[in-house]
């Protein structure tokens, strides 16, 4: 019989806000931020080996395997639990690299989900969440798999509700490196801490990000971008670019909205999530 999950979704996240209030000495950044799950995915599937080998089935082109976030996550379990099987994975991938949507960092945890269900190596969330924050700082948030405020460097986590919506996001067509934009010199590290209880929660959606300026001082689609989407609400960069979106009432103003666009990015409309589709999934198989 063979072990395997097909279409496990990885979804993208948008930051509703994201302030930057430091920096560690390691170079890493203290944040905040609150995390929404979309309904835009990419799709794993995963089978189980017996030999004990990691492979793709299919690849992402210049991602070398090394530094393959799916491949790294599955190797990670295997060496964290001893599991001696294997797995056989291919990605479906239709979020951008570089776009500040968390794709390979979503991809990342949804691997780390199958093959811990796949394998049956028991992780509780919290050993999940701690082995994911090895993969990167974003990955934590994804295992968590609700809407979240977040500090720390992104994987101090508690719930959130967030409005219900629609977004419009716009992909400027240019991919933005993450340490570009938290290095630049330009960028500003002093933003006041703020207490959740501060502010309700349909007020996310009016706060900075502290990225976005220095994304589009360096990024000037970036800003076009913005400018562009402006015009129908409050537009604004999630993570470190380049992706931007904008809430909108309902989703026939999203495709009013998409149909408006005359140029070469690329539009599309996702709806807000409030549970990880990957957990319902899982516990669909219980
Ligand atoms: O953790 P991850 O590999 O996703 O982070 C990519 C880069 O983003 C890091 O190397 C670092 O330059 C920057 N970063 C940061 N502070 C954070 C998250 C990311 O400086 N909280």
């Amino acid at each position: 019989m063979t072990l395997s999950l097909t279409r496990c979704p990885a979804p993208a996240k948008l930051n509703l806000f994201l302030h930057v209030n430091g920096r560690r000495p390691d170079g890493y950044h203290i944040l905040q931020s609150v995390f929404q799950l979309i309904d835009r995915c990419d799709y794993l599937d995963a089978e189980v080996t017996n030999d004990g080998l990691i492979r793709r089935s299919n690849d992402i082109p210049g991602v070398p395997e090394d530094s393959d976030l799916i491949i790294r996550a599955a190797r990670l379990l295997q060496q964290h639990t001893g599991c001696e099987r294997g797995a056989l994975l291919t990605l479906h991938k239709s979020l951008p690299m570089g776009g500040g949507l968390g794709g390979g960092s979503s991809d990342a945890a949804t691997t780390l989900m199958a093959l811990n269900h796949l394998w049956n190596t028991g992780l509780n969330q919290q050993q999940l969440m701690q082995l994911g924050l090895q993969l990167g700082a974003d990955v934590p948030f994804f295992l968590f798999g609700q809407n979240a405020f977040a500090e720390g460097i992104g994987e101090e986590l508690q719930p959130v509700e967030t409005p219900e919506c629609w977004y419009v996001v716009v992909e400027p067509g240019v991919h933005v490196p993450t340490p570009a934009i938290f290095g630049a010199p330009q960028l500003t590290r002093d933003t006041k801490p703020v207490k959740i209880t501060d502010f309700p929660a349909d007020e996310f959606v009016k706060w900075k990000n502290d990225l976005q300026s220095v994304a589009c001082l360096l990024y000037p689609e970036v800003d076009k971008a913005i400018q562009w989407l402006s015009q129908f609400g409050s537009a604004k960069m999630t993570g470190s670019g380049a992706c931007v979106f904008c809430a909108v009432s309902d989703e026939s103003e999203a495709d009013k909205i998409i149909e408006k666009h005359e140029g070469q990015w690329k539009l599309w409309k996702a709806k807000s999530l409030r549970i990880h589709p990957m957990m319902k999934k899982l516990q669909a198989k219980d």
